[in-house]
């Protein structure tokens, strides 16, 4: 049943807990053979699906080492090779399969001898399902080095956790997330919520490169199933396409808690968060126009509320700012913006929140916080509605929440307080769960990079980073050695909830094949049952 592959060495020792050490036949050619390889143990049984993590030149006889052959185009090298040298890699098992190509996890292990060879690309298949086979699960992402098969994510296991894309600057994690979004947008049962801080989702978006090039964003892509909210219609605008809600947000949309997570980007002293706690307390949701309208009476005001003047002009000179993004409108008490957001969410529609050309951090951590607040509380109500009812038609859409630079929500001083950690440690109780992007997954707090269901890794540079990601991951040594053989770009590491065993892949192109690809495996009844 199986095409025979290319064998390319043998098992001479090992462990279930260590891995497996194969010779490598000296046939092949060792610049070719690359960490991260997924190649295939026969045994009588099963066939062990595993990960080349590490690879040796074993040591000499003494001889050869004091006179190594001078040329390596001649007999003497020829025979010394086939009897000498000698060059092993380790392997590390991750799936096994019988031969109906039934998976199950590695209890056994091979005999002595077993013929190591390339994987066969129905392997691959059975292994990590297939779009052909079942669309609305199986979401392509890329291929295994070296082959042309396609990997697949598992769509409704992915949003069943919160999940991370890490990588440097430039290793492809914007077009990677474009990917991953669009296999969830694709998804009838599932929405995406955006914080497009750089407006890359949306419409068109740059690409690298010689010449100046664009790539197709979301909306282009799923014009039906993608709203955009943008807090600069003219930006949107001038990029092509009106916005379908141009946010407006009262003062009372703004809760302290939302302003837990600018401490850091305010330098805002612990005393300030506490005076703004004494305000919330005394004028509840105006705490926020009463504070931005006092300036020249801020001293009664402290004195009313019981805090201190200074650190009550502290918050006041910091917050300030606010009064001077044009998308805050005093004269609005009600939030609509945020109950038409929860409506399309609702409906099927995915939302993109574009901030145009208000890119700094403190417009970013201020808007996602807000939003994400409030519509984490409109979705505990929705759930709990569910869990009484049991209707069908009452169960709300899985939410996948996309932010970009995450540390900066998730660092360890803020993430217990704010609302981005709370979801990632509720986990899905609540149909809510998050898609964080960063190239410093080492400023993320531990233990919620620790709790991320499926992780996508680029390649990273700085250790701690390195060490972060791979916090709790079983057999974390040999990945490291296999993140650290990535190349620079469109090469990642697979980890953990959505694929049945971690491998490193070639991204999919995001490119006019993948355009063509997704509008054909994209049933149009689930564009029209919407509308
Ligand atoms: N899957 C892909 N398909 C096509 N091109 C890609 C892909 N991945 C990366 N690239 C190329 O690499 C470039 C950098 O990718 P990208 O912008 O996603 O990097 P990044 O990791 O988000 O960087 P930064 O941290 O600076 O935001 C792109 O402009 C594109 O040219
Ligand atoms: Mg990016």
């Amino acid at each position: 049943m199986y095409t025979i592959e290319k064998e390319i060495g043998t098992i001479i020792a090992g462990s279930l807990s260590d891995g497996f050490i194969m010779r490598i036949s000296s046939s092949i050619d060792l610049d070719n053979l690359k960490a991260g390889t997924f190649v295939s143990i026969s045994g009588t049984e099963y066939r062990f699906f595993s990960m080349i993590t590490n690879i040796y030149l074993e040591s000499l006889p003494a001889e050869l080492v004091q006179y190594p052959p001078t040329s390596t185009n001649n007999l003497l090298w020829q025979r010394v090779k086939q009897r000498y040298l000698h060059a092993t890699a380790i392997l590390r098992p991750m799936v096994a399969l019988n031969n109906r190509l039934e998976r199950s996890p590695v209890t056994s292990i091979p005999a002595h001898f077993c013929p190591v060879t390339t994987v066969a690309p129905q392997e691959i298949t059975a292994i990590f399902g297939s779009e052909k086979d079942d669309r609305e699960t199986y979401f392509s992402i890329g291929t295994p080095l070296e082959m042309d098969v396609s990997v697949c994510l598992n769509i409704p296991k992915l949003l069943e956790r919160s999940n991370g894309i890490f990588g440097k600057t430039g290793t492809g994690k914007t077009f990677l997330t474009r990917l991953v979004l669009a296999g969830v947008i694709k998804n009838t049962h599932a929405v995406t919520l955006i914080f497009d801080m750089h407006s890359e989702y949306g419409l068109q978006a740059r690409k690298e490169g010689s010449h100046e090039s664009f790539v197709k964003g979301l909306k282009t892509l799923f014009p039906n199933k993608i709203a955009i909210f943008s807090l600069d219609p003219a930006s949107t605008k001038r990029r092509g396409a009106s916005p379908d809600v141009a946010i407006k947000l009262s003062y009372h949309a703004l809760q302290v808690e939302d302003i837990l997570s600018l401490q850091q980007e305010l330098n805002l002293h612990p005393t300030a968060c506490e005076s703004a706690y004494l305000l919330e307390a005394h004028y509840k949701k105006s705490w926020l126009a009463i504070l931005l309208n006092s300036g020249d009476k801020l001293k009664e005001l402290a004195q009313e509320i019981g805090c201190h003047p200074e650190s009550l002009s502290a918050l006041h000179r910091k917050l300030k700012q606010i009064q001077r993004l044009p998308f805050f409108d005093q004269s609005l008490t009600h939030d609509t913006v945020i109950e038409q957001l929860l409506e399309y969410l609702q409906r099927g529609v995915s939302v993109i929140i574009e901030f145009g050309n208000f890119t700094s951090t403190f417009c970013y951590l201020l808007l996602a916080n807000i939003i994400t607040r409030r519509i984490h509380a409109l979705y505990i109500e929705k759930t709990e509605k569910f869990l009484g009812s049991h209707k069908k038609e009452d169960e709300p859409r899985k939410l996948l929440i996309t932010i970009e630079e995450a540390h900066k929500f998730l660092n360890p001083q803020t993430a217990r307080q704010t609302i981005f950690g709370t979801i990632a440690r509720e986990m899905r109780k609540y149909y809510v769960s998050l898609l964080v992007i960063d190239q410093r997954p080492s400023g993320i707090d531990p233990e919620i990079v620790s709790q991320l269901g499926t992780k996508i890794v680029a390649q990273l540079s700085d250790e701690k980073d390195i060490q972060a990601v791979l916090t709790g991951t079983h057999g974390n040594q040999e990945l490291k050695t296999v993140l650290a053989a990535l190349d620079s770009k469109k090469q990642v590491l697979l980890l953990g909830h959505a694929i049945p065993m971690p491998i490193v892949i070639q991204t999919r192109s995001y490119d006019e094949t993948f355009y063509a690809a997704l509008a054909e495996s994209t049933p149009k009844a689930t564009l029209e049952q919407l509308y």
